[in-house]
Parts: C-alpha cells; structure tokens; sequence
C-alpha cells in the first residue's frame, strides 16, 4: 500500500478556529493510505522580495515542509469573500524565489466551512486561481463548502452529523483517488 504525505494548513489563526476543527475531523476520516500532518503559517513574517536573497530559517522550514509532503490540503475560511490575509502571505512565501516555487506540480485540494449557506465558495474561488497560478494539480470534484452549526463538530474532531461524517469521508477518498492519479500522470522529479 502506498502512503501519500499530505500537509495541511488551516487558514485560520483564531483559536476558536471551526476550520481548525475541520481539520481535525478529516485527519480521523481520512482513508488509510493519507498521512496527514499540519504546515504552520502563524510564525511566517509578511512577505517582501527583499527576503529573496537569504529566507529567513521559520521560511526555509515552511518550505522544506512542503516539499517533503506528497500534497497539500487547504482548510480554510472565507474572509471578506476571499482567503485570510495569513493564507495568501503564507502561498507567497511559498510560491518564491522565483523559480523554487513549492506548489508547482504538487497536488493540491480544498475545502472549508462558515457560518453562511455558502461556506466559503467565494473564498475557494480565490483559492484556486492562485493555486492555477503556482501550478498545483488542483481536485476539481467534489468540491466542498461546509455550512458551520453549533456543535457540527466536536472539540476532539468528531462529526456530529452522519451524513456530514460520509461526506467528509468520501471528500478524503476521492483525495486519495486523486493524488494517485496525478502521480501516475506526472511521476515525481528525481524518482
Ligand atoms: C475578517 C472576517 C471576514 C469574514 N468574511 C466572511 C465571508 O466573506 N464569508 C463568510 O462566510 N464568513 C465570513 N466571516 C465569518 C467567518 O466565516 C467566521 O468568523 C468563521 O468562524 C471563520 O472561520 P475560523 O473560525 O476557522 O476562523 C468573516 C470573519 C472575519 C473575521
């Protein structure tokens, strides 16, 4: 059985994050053959170019974090219809030095939850224009943008909602399917 790395970033730095918690509930309902694991973007100073010449070392890590990973999952909010401030300098960070970007040809997918009817399918629009931009394979189907309730999900990552929990699960499956196929079309570089 093959196994996928797959890093995660939350695109949320609130503590109360519903995305966050989002986050978790994929880890337990991810199939077998998905390793997940976090790629922090909080310590990430503001991007400047100025930085191009010598990344400062939270930078090189966040960037050598992805480039171990086998592909990476965005779970994020909406934010004034497009992604948090913190995402889009963390993609920037990762997208450069020209030339070293770090999503090109890694596989890629999204998803997120809110409060409103739309949960986050303005935001993820957004999302995947930059992503076409880095070049990441990007899951066009299923998409997925979950409305938020109170206690959806629990502070352990337990889906409260049977069909929410299917949803999820099969959201993570078709992942999996997903990163397979673009490994077959795309062999890594270097192996
Ligand atoms: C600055 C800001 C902008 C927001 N804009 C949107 C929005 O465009 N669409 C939306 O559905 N919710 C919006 N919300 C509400 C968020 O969906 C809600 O705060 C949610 O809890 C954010 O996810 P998080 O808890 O993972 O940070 C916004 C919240 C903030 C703080």
């Amino acid at each position: 059985m093959t196994i996928y790395k797959v890093g995660y970033f939350v695109g949320s730095l609130a503590d109360a994050s519903i995305n966050r918690l989002l986050a978790k509930a994929l880890i337990q309902l991810a199939p077998s053959e998905l390793a997940l694991s976090e790629i922090p973007i909080r310590d990430l100073p503001l991007y400047s170019y100025d930085y191009d010449a010598d990344f400062p070392p939270v930078a090189r890590a966040f960037k050598q974090a992805i480039a171990e990973v086998d592909a990476v999952l965005f779970v994020t909010p909406e934010y004034n219809r497009s992604i948090p401030g913190a995402l889009k300098n963390a993609i920037d960070w990762g997208s450069r030095p020209w030339g070293q970007n770090s999503f090109a040809r890694k596989p890629s997918a999204m998803i997120g939850t809110s409060p409103g009817m739309i949960g986050t399918a303005v935001g993820q629009q957004h999302l995947k224009s930059i992503l076409s931009f880095c070049n990441s394979p990007q899951m066009n189907a299923i998409e997925a943008y979950i409305q938020f309730t109170p206690g959806l999900i629990t502070d352990d990552g337990d889906v409260t909602v049977d069909s929410t929990a299917e949803f999820l699960r099969t959201y993570m499956t078709e992942f999996h399917g997903f990163i397979t196929r673009v490994y077959m079309a795309l062999p890594r570089q270097g192996t």
